[in-house]
């Protein structure tokens, strides 16, 4: 290939994978598979290593991470980057109206509401449409250049998406963790002895201000966009509009912000936002009221901080202070040993708290926690709460937290691996045969409805579940003798896991609770291996040259199919019926991992027909709507799945729309 013909072919790819990243960040909606989304990525690496002078800003390959600098540089803005007079009171918000009407001289005054991410304010700078800039808030005149940091969050466009892009332009947006990226990062950090990271607020500043923007790169941050700071040419009349151009240019932008006739509909919509506040995937601590007109805006001008055009409504704080009342220690299904603090329950922004995690021995000891401390504990979205660290005070404290030598549940002698101790007993422990069930169960296993936490701590205390393939052996009679159980919810059960018995290869692979490897690498060992005794029967060295793989997972991989009783547990449940279906089974898997759920009744297609396609093109088909659901598809007459998709913000089809994604098969652009 000469430098013309590999010029062209890079320009190509870049427009593609820049494309794909975006339908896969932004519009979630993945268009190509894992494996070949790499292989142009390959090549494009490649072409740009062959010839140099090829590499151009805009690159996807920009995306991984630039060489270490020394300090970052100031960079300062185009624009004052103003902050926002905030309020936890309703009437100081109707206040803000009275105000805004006096001064507009207009009875009736349009708002918009939107959430108030609680992430780190970002100014981007784009020239000719392309991204030349990003920067942090700083003192609102000068901030510090992220560049090459800002680079790697994939929802930023490294270009923008519409033709002729204005000259220059900034926008601001919040860079935050989604709480999923938080919780494994914090895993990563504590399982390498390292410190966690209170919340993911501060996790998302310390990826941004890293001086290494590798560091950055392995750190999955997400940003919000949400408004046009300064553009040559004429702004958007209204925020409505600016938020649909910030969307067309490729931005990602928060589906679900009302233009507000009233006030009251503005302070109606925070207290909905509050009740969705812990299902959402990040965080956030209050919302944002706005005037929707730009003029209005301009007119009513700002104070020296602040605009007088909007104001925060904030929700009550998450972070909260309590008393430690003891230290014990819980065991998990893979036999980790984690101390938690029982605390005074306290109120934490609306939630009764009475535990919080300390994660490992470690941190115990380096935060300085004991029985009788005045703890200040945090919540981050529906999890367990973390204690972030000591208040000083003279109270009585306790003698220091010593982890135990034997299992608190089965009374094996515990190991220490790295900063963890562990259990070694297996299923024998029943904390770990309980958790392993509760796993294997769960939403990215087996996905069996009806049979929760509850459910199988009951079971495994009544003694009918003694091991994982027991599910399978349950009959309505033993179910029936529970007291949790009548005749309708047995069969609902039954019914839920024969259901279950045939999941997709990823899925089962993830069931199997296997140590170090999560629902992704789950379905890279599906796309790898394609069946499970080829999973079985590979080898250590294999499983190195799998692309994420490090030696730690190979390692817990090589040692779970090494155990016989492993072993044992798979053939049992292979001849119960469970049958994983392979990628391959899958057809085209441009649907591959992304959750559906119907409702109402369609007319071309059966319930049953539908599912299938969904199934065959790598889908999966649940029964009720959660942040997880990726598309509602709504027939007629639909039921309250319906309300639920809207208030999440997910996205919702009619039949006609689901022809259209299904009906046509593969599809993928054309390189
Ligand atoms: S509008 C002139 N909208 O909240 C102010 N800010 O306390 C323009 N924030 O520093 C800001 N989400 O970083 C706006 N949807 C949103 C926001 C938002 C979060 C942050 C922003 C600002 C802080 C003010």
């Amino acid at each position: 290939m000469n430098r013309k013909e590999a010029e062209k072919r890079a320009a190509r790819l870049r427009s593609v994978i820049n494309e794909y990243d975006h339908l896969y960040y932004v519009e979630n909606t993945p268009a190509v598979s894992d494996a070949e989304y790499d292989r142009l990525r390959r090549e494009l690496e490649n072409l740009e290593e062959r010839f140099p002078s090829l590499a151009a800003p805009d690159s996807p390959t920009r995306r991984v991470g630039a060489p270490p600098r020394s300090e970052l540089p100031p960079a300062e803005h185009l624009r004052r980057m103003l902050s926002l007079d905030s309020t936890t009171s309703a009437d100081q918000v109707r206040e803000f109206d009275s105000r805004v009407r006096e001064l507009s001289g207009d009875d009736q005054v349009n708002y918009t509401a939107e959430p108030k991410f609680d992430g780190l304010s970002v100014e981007l700078l784009y020239q000719d449409g392309i991204l030349a800039r990003g920067a942090t808030r700083g003192d609102s005149r000068t901030g510090e250049d992220i560049t090459p940091n800002i680079k790697t969050v994939p929802s930023v466009p490294l270009k923008m998406r519409k033709d002729p892009p204005p000259g220059v332009i900034t926008i601001r947006g919040e860079a935050l963790m989604l709480l999923e990226d938080f919780h494994r990062l914090n895993g990563l950090m504590t399982e390498r002895g390292g410190q966690a990271f209170a919340n993911p607020r501060n996790a998302a500043a310390g990826s941004l201000r890293q001086l290494d923007s590798r560091i950055t790169a392995e750190r999955v941050l997400t940003l919000y966009a949400y408004e046009i700071m300064y553009m040559e040419g004429s702004a958007p009349a209204t925020h409505t509009e600016e938020l649909e151009l910030l969307k067309a240019w490729g931005f990602l932008v928060y589906p679900d912000i009302p233009l507000c006739h009233s006030i009251e509909d503005a302070i109606d919509y925070h207290r909905a936002l509050a009740e969705k506040r812990d299902n959402l995937p990040f965080e956030i601590d209050g919302i944002v009221i706005r005037t929707d007109s730009r003029e209005l805006a301009e007119s009513l001008g700002a104070r020296s901080r602040s605009p007088r055009w909007a104001i925060a409504l904030k929700f009550e704080p998450r972070r909260e202070v309590t008393t430690v009342d003891s230290i014990v220690v819980q065991v998990g299904r893979t036999g980790k040993l984690t101390p938690v603090a029982l605390l005074k329950p306290v109120d934490v922004g609306g939630v009764t708290v009475s535990r919080a995690t300390l994660h490992n021995a470690g941190e115990v000891a380096r935060k300085d926690i004991r029985s009788g401390d005045r703890v200040r504990i945090e919540r981050a979205g529906d999890v367990i709460p973390a204690v972030v660290e000591r208040i000083e005070t003279d109270s009585r404290r306790g003698s220091p937290f010593r982890m135990p030598d034997s299992c608190p549940v089965c009374g094996s002698p515990v190991v220490e691996e790295g900063a963890y101790h562990f259990c070694p007993a297996g299923l024998s422990c029943p904390a770990q045969l309980k958790g392993g069930l509760i796993h294997f169960a769960s939403r990215g296993g087996m996905d069996i409805d009806h049979l929760g936490e509850k459910t199988v701590e009951s079971m495994v205390e009544a003694g009918i579940l003694k091991g994982i393939p027991d599910i399978y052996r349950l009959s309505k009679k033993e179910i029936l003798e529970l007291e949790r159980f009548a005749e309708k919810s047995a069969d609902n059960l039954l019914a839920a896991i024969e259901e279950s018995k045939q999941p997709e290869l990823g899925s089962f692979i993830y069931a199997l609770g296997i140590r170090n490897v999560g629902e992704h690498l789950a379905q890279l060992l599906a796309e790898e291996f394609g069946s499970i005794q080829a999973l079985e029967e590979t080898t250590r060295e294999h499983l190195l040259k799998v692309k994420e793989i490090g030696p730690e997972s190979a390692d817990s991989i090589t040692s779970f199919f090494s155990s016989e009783r492993n072993r044992k547990t798979i053939r049992e449940l292979l001849e119960l019926g469970v049958s994983p279906r392979t990628p391959q089974d899958s057809g085209s898997g441009r649907l591959d991992g992304m959750k559906f759920v119907f409702t109402g009744s369609l007319e071309g297609l059966t319930r049953r027909e539908a599912k299938e396609r969904v199934l065959a093109m790598g889908g999966d088909v649940t029964s009720s709507v959660s942040t997880r659901t990726d598309y509602v598809v709504a027939g007629s007459s639909p039921g309250s799945k319906l309300h639920r998709a809207e208030e999440l913000g997910i996205r919702i089809l009619n039949e006609e729309e689901f022809v259209e994604m299904t009906g046509s098969g593969p599809q993928s652009l054309s390189v």
